[in-house]
């Protein structure tokens, strides 16, 4: 099993160009399955969630090449309509190839997804939208069997909490269905909107993607195109965090400032400096950063819960004590006891975790247990003083694409063994 060796304290300098959004690529993959022709998806990271996803598409019948971070995907030859459980596990995001593949083959069968254990991830929303759509969806022996055999039917969706994965669905389901389907209370994240971006490319009528409605107007075939996958704002927010811990200056090369705006307000809080420009955004940190007050994680354009886990280590050594908010998913705090391990001071109680900034942590061996806990060891190490041991990075990987090298190329010492 590979691991991350990490001697904290070196000061990173210069500049990176951030990964594509692992969050984007996941649904539009998903969302090629609908399209006849040959799609062109650029920016596409190499990450195991991706690959996941990939096996999927080819599973159906997808031809699928991979070059470099381009790839190619053709779904002419989709017959296939069960995925098996072995590929759902992989990953969460599995899901959202539910309303894909009903709406292409007007039936589906699947098993729940996988994923990170960050707390119950329930699908209920997404079941009861692809109903009121007209499907009838059977649930037994952990399998979903699904089926609109005279396909999806338009119809007014409101959603009782907007779930990012619920309103990719079914944006995605809707556009072959006929009729107009109009979600209320649709997720807003800039990945729904380069969903959006990518469908009506491909010749969909989806119209006020970004807000709380949007409304997608059926048509009868999609075609494929050619499409750029947006940069990663979590990876963002992560090497922002790197740079926060280090006190150092990084220019983060084609992120969106925009995408980024609840996180630069909290890094700014505690006294970074932020210049925006054409080349990107340019991050500079204090020696030591200020406290970043409470931080509550939110739908967006609130602050996003995958941020939460890299800027609470940041805020490990910040001078003063900061407080964080999760209100998206419960069990988003297991990267904890190992920052505790490294020397952090952090009590946390249900949605809450109080972190009162110390001088300085310690290497130590630690090991990650999900996704995003696992950028957070990346970011006390290397602020921590000492070598540092990171085991489960395959966690990492699900959403970072060669983090160590994209780390050591801006000054870390860092090495995957
Ligand atoms: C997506 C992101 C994930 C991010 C999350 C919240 C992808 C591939 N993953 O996950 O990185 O952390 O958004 O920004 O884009 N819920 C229900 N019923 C449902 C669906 C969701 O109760 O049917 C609840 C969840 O348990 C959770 C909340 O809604 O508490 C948010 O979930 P959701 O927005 O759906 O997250 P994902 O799409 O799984």
């Amino acid at each position: 099993m590979s691991r991350l060796l990490v001697t904290g304290r070196q000061k990173l300098s210069g500049e990176t160009y951030v990964q594509g959004a692992k969050n984007s690529a996941l649904p539009i993959l998903a969302a090629t399955i609908l399209t006849k022709g040959e799609n062109v998806i650029y920016n596409c990271p190499e990450l195991s969630d991706v690959e996941a996803s990939l096996g999927i598409l080819r599973y159906l019948g997808c031809d699928v090449r991979r070059s470099g971070q381009t790839l190619l995907v053709k779904a002419d030859d989709v017959k296939n309509y069960e995925i098996p459980d072995v590929l759902m596990r992989k990953t969460r995001s599995s899901i959202v190839f539910l309303g894909a593949v009903l709406a292409r083959t007007g039936r589906a069968k699947l098993s729940f997804p996988g994923g990170c254990e960050i707390g119950p991830r329930p699908i209920d929303l997404h079941l009861k939208a692809l109903r009121e759509m007209g499907a009838v969806i059977k649930e037994k022996h952990g399998y979903l069997d699904c089926y609109a055999s005279s396909g999806l039917k338009g119809t007014r969706v409101a959603l009782s909490f907007p779930s990012v994965g619920a309103t990719e669905d079914i944006m995605i389901a809707a556009c072959l269905a006929k009729g107009t389907t109009t979600i209320t209370n649709a997720a807003q994240e800039p990945e729904i909107c380069d969903l959006a971006d990518f469908l009506n490319k491909c010749g969909a009528k989806i119209y006020g993607a970004g807000e709380g409605v949007v409304v997608i107007d059926g048509v009868t075939a999609l075609n494929s195109t050619a499409h750029t996958i947006i940069a990663d704002r979590i990876v963002a927010a992560t090497l922002m965090s790197c740079a926060a811990t280090t006190g150092s200056e990084i220019l983060l090369k084609g992120a969106v400032a925009s995408h980024l705006a609840s996180i630069i307000t909290v890094f700014e809080d505690s006294d970074c400096k932020i210049k925006i420009s054409d080349k990107g955004i340019r991050f500079s940190a204090p020696e030591r950063l200020s406290t970043m007050h409470t931080v509550r994680t939110m739908p967006y354009p609130g602050f996003p819960t995958d941020a939460q886990a890299p800027l609470l280590a940041a805020s490990c050594v910040a001078n003063g004590t900061s407080v964080f908010v999760e209100n998206i998913f419960e069990n988003r705090y297991r990267h904890i006891s190992e920052l505790i391990r490294m020397g952090a001071s952090i009590k946390a109680e249900g949605r809450v975790a109080v972190v009162e900034g110390v001088e300085s942590l310690y290497g130590a061996s630690v090991e990650a247990v999900d996704l995003r806990g696992a950028a957070s060891l990346v970011v006390a190490a290397l602020g921590a003083e000492g070598e540092s041991e990171i085991s489960g990075i395959k966690y990492l990987e699900r959403g970072y694409e060669n983090f160590e090298v994209v780390l050591s190329e801006l000054g870390a010492d860092i090495k995957k063994i």
